[in-house]
């Protein structure tokens, strides 16, 4: 390569509607290379997202459609805390994207929860590393066995909207090693994703894209990962520290980067080889793609066998938080009264760049009337003369994305329709159970707030779950709520007042189909909450940090709670949620026991953990264990329980059992001392604990280290440059 070519190859060649108009044959692709003809070096095509490729679904002047099939949100797909079912999404995602000629998916993103409220949460797994890191692996080794590449994102510590592209995250070396970084280590060694998008935020001062430490140092020196890096769209300042740091491709790209790139060549400001390092990684990666093998895309996916696979995978990720008498599953002779505007208006996933253009959202009522319910035909024709109605009014209109249509669409939020007492009464009789769906959306560009309407219940949405229950109790019979939400809202105040409580997070665009097939019991719920719902949102351990100082327009946000993130939080400070980490209901009950540990009491490297689950039940059903352990304080402190390692039984009969079993080693057990720049296995009694939830412990067992172990050391990095205060116990 010329050093213009060079300097080019390293640079993408812009984002149709953003500043350029490179001629994408995909339309709807947000990035693309800059191709070298005479050296056989084609262009390749990125399209996001995390929930399904994300493409136009149209092209002018042709009648063949390409729509993408809308998976479950990445939260549904973490809570059925099954690897198997994650990876068959990404095998489907993966399918389509090859098949509509894209090279590379911008998916999965694996950002941790660290507060309920970042807008973007939907499209995150979990809380937890382990959770978060699993199932992107799970997900990049589905989508990559179609011989095309995932990218995991937005690397690291990209935990909120709130002036994402420039806010500085301050976190210590420990935090971001067990929690923030954990979960990529763990896809990088399971999965060799072929890239990684480094974040927008700055770390301990530095743009992600443009630190050695994290790009180089920690990514390949310390994990061995030999994919590329891109940077996040339009994000960091400084073409040629990205280059130096071995964020080896600048996305989407313009002419100004390239040309500073090769005049800083040409003055001796960066090293050409330097860039010659960057091209071989990204080449490396080039040569698997399918637009360098030639492959003759159909444009045609099976999308009827992709539905399939999002319905299965949305109702198994969803959570029963209550069930008090078994008001669910509700048999097919019980006619059922929807309440709520999102029984009609049902929520796919989240918006920005990652929606999905599904060719179509199957709603809750429509769901569980092609399963065969009876519905309340007055009510439900009130909720769709009440929305025709709203979006027939401009301010209300259904209108493209503001990022162009492409992103899908903005739906401007409308007021749950007022119910009058009189309304609810006749309901009330002419229905068995009435059940009533609340409905969230956020996205890409804004973080949610804790205001009515959002995390919490609007005053409509109060007065209609309390009048509903009210009323339907009086005549003997049961509400159930079903939440279409993507993330944690306020649960505690009103949750005693209904019977039921179905969370079936935004399911994608088979929602309907998959809430029917939990509420008739065709699929028993096994999914399990991979984010804790707070009792309130001031229990939040990043309540006091989140969204950053100074509060009108943050500059910089301090990770104070340190390592106590989620559970973590809860379980040492006993602070109590709503919803514990972990938890789920089932239509049946499971016993979990015989806990046994290898090895006698002393650990050597390695633990075997097994533990048996019985269908105690009436019913089939799946059931998760979770294996959580509580470390001795030596020197570092500990949370008081930290999950390890989890499982998923397959459909166990009523009295069947299973046997699971976990292999951990040594560095599964240790924490990240920052002085001695190591993973260190600290000496004392440890004790294994396996349950069903974070706080619903079935059994223990213990055992001893002898004798403090440094089990890995990595490189000095990302230390801080300032001095803030860390929780401790
Ligand atoms: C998002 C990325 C996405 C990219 C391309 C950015 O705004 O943060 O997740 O892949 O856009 O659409």
């Amino acid at each position: 390569m010329t050093l213009e070519e060079k300097a080019k190859f390293v640079v993408g060649v812009g984002m149709p509607g953003f500043g350029g108009n490179p001629p994408f044959e995909v339309v709807g692709a947000v990035g693309g290379t800059y191709g070298i003809p005479r050296l056989g070096i084609p262009e390749l095509r990125f399209a996001d997202g995390p929930a399904g490729l994300r493409i136009r679904p149209t092209r002018p002047g042709q009648t063949q459609t390409y729509y993408a099939t809308a998976f479950p949100i990445a939260t549904s797909l973490a809570s059925t805390w099954d690897t198997a079912t994650v990876e068959a999404v990404g095998k489907a995602q993966g399918n389509e994207v090859k098949e509509y000629g894209v090279d590379m998916l911008l998916a999965p993103a694996l950002n941790i929860h660290r507060n309920p409220l970042n807008g973007r949460n939907f499209e995150y797994y979990s809380e937890d590393p382990l959770i978060a890191g699993k199932m992107a692996a799970a997900m990049v080794n589905g989508v990559q066995s179609n011989g095309v590449g995932a990218t995991i994102k937005h690397f690291a510590a990209n935990n909120q909207e709130t002036n994402r592209m420039s806010i500085d995250t301050v976190v210590s070396e420990r935090a971001l090693r067990e929690i923030y970084l954990k979960g990529f280590e763990i896809a990088v060694e399971e999965s060799h994703p072929w890239a990684v998008m480094s974040s927008y935020n700055k770390i301990n001062g530095i743009y992600a894209s443009q630190s050695a430490d994290l790009l180089t140092t920690v990514l390949r020196k310390d994990w061995g990962y030999n994919g590329f890096v891109m940077t996040d769209w339009f994000g960091g300042n400084d073409p040629v520290e990205q280059m130096k740091a071995q964020n080896d491709m600048i996305m989407p790209g313009n002419t100004t980067q390239s040309s500073l790139i090769k005049t800083s060549v040409e003055s001796g400001k960066l090293d050409e080889k330097v860039l010659d390092r960057n091209i071989k990684n990204i080449l490396q990666v080039l040569i698997q793609t399918p637009e360098f093998k030639k492959y003759q895309n159909s444009d045609k996916p099976d999308l009827a066998a992709h539905a399939i696979t999002a319905r299965k995978a949305a109702a198994e990720g969803m959570v029963l938080l209550k069930n008090d008498k078994m008001p669910l599953p509700i048999s097919k002779d019980q006619k059922i009264t929807l309440f709520g505007n999102t029984q009609i208006e049902t929520v796919k996933g989240g918006t920005g760049s990652g929606d999905v253009n599904a060719a179509y959202t199957t709603s809750i009522s429509d769901g569980l009337k092609s399963a065969g319910y009876e519905l309340n035909q007055t009510e439900f024709d009130k909720y769709k003369t009440y929305i025709d109605d709203l979006r027939s009014q401009d301010q209300y209109k259904i209108k493209p994305s503001s990022w162009g249509e492409d992103f899908g669409k903005f739906i401007p939020a409308i007021p749950e329709k007022p119910l009058t007492d009189n309304e609810i009464a006749s309901a009330s009789k002419d229905s068995d159970i009435g059940v009533i769906v609340i409905g969230r959306n956020s996205g890409e560009g804004a973080d949610r707030k804790v205001v009515k309407g959002d995390y919490l219940l609007s005053d409509a949405e109060e007065a209609m779950i309390s009048k509903v229950s009210a009323e339907y109790h009086k005549q003997g019979k049961k509400v159930a709520v079903i939440l279409n939400i993507g993330g944690p809202i306020e649960v505690a105040s009103w949750r005693d007042k209904v019977d039921s409580i179905l969370l079936a997070w935004q399911p994608g665009q088979e929602a309907g189909y998959a809430v029917a097939d939990v509420i008739s019991g065709k699929v028993n719920p096994s999914g399990k909450l991979a984010t804790t719902f707070p009792e309130k949102y001031s229990d939040v351990a990043s309540a006091n940090s989140f969204p950053g100082t100074p509060v009108d327009n943050p500059t910089q946000v301090v990770y104070n709670e340190d390592i106590y993130v989620g559970y973590r939080y809860n379980t040492t400070f006993n602070v109590k949620p709503a919803y514990e980490f972990g938890y789920g209901l089932s239509y049946t009950s499971f016993d979990i026991n015989h806990l046994n540990i290898s090895e006698g009491k002393k650990f050597k490297d390695k633990l075997k953990v097994s533990a048996m689950v019985e269908n105690t039940g009436d019913l089939a059903g799946r059931e998760v264990v979770q294996v959580y352990i509580s470390s001795p304080d030596g020197k570092l402190e500990k949370p008081a329980i930290e999950l390890k390692a989890f499982g998923k039984t397959k459909e166990l009969k009523p009295h069947q059992r299973e046997l699971l079993q976990f292999d951990l080693n040594a560095k599964d057990l240790t924490s990240f001392d920052e002085e001695k720049n190591a993973w260190v296995l600290e000496k004392g009694t440890y004790t294994v604990k396996v349950g069903a939830s974070s706080e619903d412990i079935k059994e223990t067992a213990t055992f001893t280290v002898d004798q403090d172990m440094i089990v890995e050391k990595v490189n000095e990095a990302l230390a801080p440059k300032v001095e803030f205060e860390r929780l401790t116990k």
